[in-house]
């Protein structure tokens, strides 16, 4: 079943099934696991699943839950264009897996924006 809803339920499965393919990425896998480790049941990963659970829902339901600064968290990665493209491409399968198209068109949207402004933010060039 594919939601045809944002809800916090259906941020939470979005988010639940983003994160494991981002993990099992060889492009992307390596900035997460640097930071956060590489085992998605640990605490810290579950403290930034409900964090980016909490993030979303700020964005699309505007319910004020997430109060942190997204872009500072990026600086220092070395984030290139390609981990960007791959990021994006990652969340769109999630997104596809879980939403009905015209739902899940906002977090598309919505990602490619905030991606090219950390892009021209953090001075991603190659
Ligand atoms: C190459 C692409 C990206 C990589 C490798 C990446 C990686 C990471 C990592 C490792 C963290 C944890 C940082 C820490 O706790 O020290 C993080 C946090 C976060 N990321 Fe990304 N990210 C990427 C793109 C994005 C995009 C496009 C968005 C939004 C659409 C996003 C939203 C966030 C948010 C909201 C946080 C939590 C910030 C906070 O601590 O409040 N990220 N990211």
């Amino acid at each position: 079943m594919k939601y045809n809803t944002i809800n916090q339920e259906s941020i939470a499965v979005l988010v639940k099934t983003f994160y494991p393919t981002i993990l099992a990425d060889k492009i992307v896998s390596p900035f997460f696991i640097e930071k956060l480790g590489d085992d998605i049941n640990s605490p810290i990963w579950q403290e930034h699943l409900e964090l980016l659970s909490n993030f979303w829902s700020s964005m699309a339901l505007g319910d004020g839950d997430y109060n942190g600064n997204p872009l500072a968290a990026h600086f220092g990665m070395d984030l290139t264009k390609e981990a960007f493209a791959q990021w994006l491409h990652l969340f769109a399968v999630a997104i596809d897996r879980v939403y009905e198209p015209r739902v899940g068109d906002f977090f598309k949207e919505r990602s490619q924006i905030i991606a090219r402004n950390f892009m021209a933010n953090l001075g991603v060039l190659k």
